[in-house]
């Protein structure tokens, strides 16, 4: 590890089980993480990639206490906070913000953008009146929202501004870490650019650290440092941005990048991905996950999962068949 790389968040065998009901009397279980590992690193940015239902949103909310892990470790800040709600967290759980993909639910309709982006500054930090003001102030210059937005409400603004808007809120207290959650998914098209590139200032400028969730390839290209690939509750593949690109090792990442467009399409599920239905986090195989849609399938493939391999140079993939082909 290069002395630039310091861990800040380690991700260790974390599932989450959620109890489904199935049918009028039957309740099954559904996984959705199996055994998910992953670290960030201090001012780098993770994007973790998968089609809708892969757990991608799952892992976020445990990682910010909003879900209970059903086993293994989140450790933030030398502490395992994966079975700590956010009031048990205490004092650290100010340090991981989280941006929403929704900029309309997000923010609280019956509160000024002041109120807003003043009470966290008011509740954690001993900043007098002024300070606070100069703060807000500032990071306003910072999201490109004008002065006068402070006394106005949520509803008075678009799309792009109130993700604006959310992004000062998930800054204002300087967190270490900030989750994303397609922040950008919901935006109109012509907007979408806008926000990734306040994004990437935003980390340029200070040495951000970001979890950032996407389904979108495209937006993996231009953001991430570092890129995992989720299927079916569990990382598949994970390495630099680089390496991903160049190099993918997985059938399923392979599939997923081959048709990377340079400007926005969303990942390809009615594409490349036709082969075979994505099976269901309640009965899950015992052999490969991807195996039915996998065009390199062999027998063995079915016959027992396979374990997430150490290539080497940070890259890890998952696929029974690794080095074959
Ligand atoms: N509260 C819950 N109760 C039961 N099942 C859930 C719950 N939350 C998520 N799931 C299930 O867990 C799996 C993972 O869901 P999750 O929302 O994490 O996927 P995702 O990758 O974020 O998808 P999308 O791209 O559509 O946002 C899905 O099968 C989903 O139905
Ligand atoms: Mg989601």
């Amino acid at each position: 590890m290069s002395q630039s790389e310091v861990k800040l968040l380690e991700v260790r065998d974390v599932e989450k089980i959620f109890s489904v009901k199935v049918g009028s009397f039957e309740k099954k279980d559904l996984h959705a993480l199996n055994k998910v590992s992953f670290d960030v690193f201090k001012g780098k940015t993770l994007s973790l990639v998968g089609e809708s239902g892969c757990g991608k949103t799952t892992i976020g909310k445990v990682i910010l206490g909003l879900y209970e892990a059903t086993n293994g470790s989140v450790v933030f800040q030398d502490k395992d906070i994966a079975k700590l709600s956010p009031a048990q967290r205490g004092i650290s759980q100010k340090d991981i913000q989280m941006i929403f993909q929704d900029p309309y639910s997000s923010l609280n309709p019956r509160k000024k953008i002041k109120t807003i982006l003043e009470q966290p500054l008011k509740i954690h930090t001993k900043m007098k009146k002024k300070e606070r003001l100069a703060t807000m102030l500032s990071l306003c210059d910072d999201v490109g929202i004008d002065h006068t937005y402070l006394e106005r409400y949520p509803h008075q603004f678009s799309g792009g501004q109130r993700q604006r808007i959310a992004i000062a809120r998930a800054m204002i207290l300087k967190p270490e870490l900030i989750l994303a959650d397609e922040p950008i998914s919901a935006l109109d098209v012509s907007i979408q650019a806008q926000i990734l590139n306040l994004m990437m200032d935003l980390k340029d400028k200070y040495k951000l650290t970001t979890l950032f969730i996407t389904h979108d390839i495209s937006v993996v290209k231009h953001l991430s440092d570092y890129v995992a690939v989720m299927y079916l509750g569990e990382i598949v593949e994970y390495a630099s941005k680089d390496e991903l690109f160049k190099n993918p090792k997985h059938p399923y990442t392979e599939m997923l990048f081959s048709t990377v467009p340079d400007i926005r399409t969303p990942l390809a599920t009615e594409s490349v991905l036709k082969t075979g239905e994505i099976q269901s986090p309640i009965d899950l195989p015992q052999g490969c996950f991807f195996a039915n849609r996998c065009p390199y399938k062999v027998d063995a493939c079915e016959q027992s999962h396979p374990e997430l391999v150490d290539l080497g140079n940070k890259h890890l993939a998952r696929c029974p068949r690794i080095g074959e082909f």
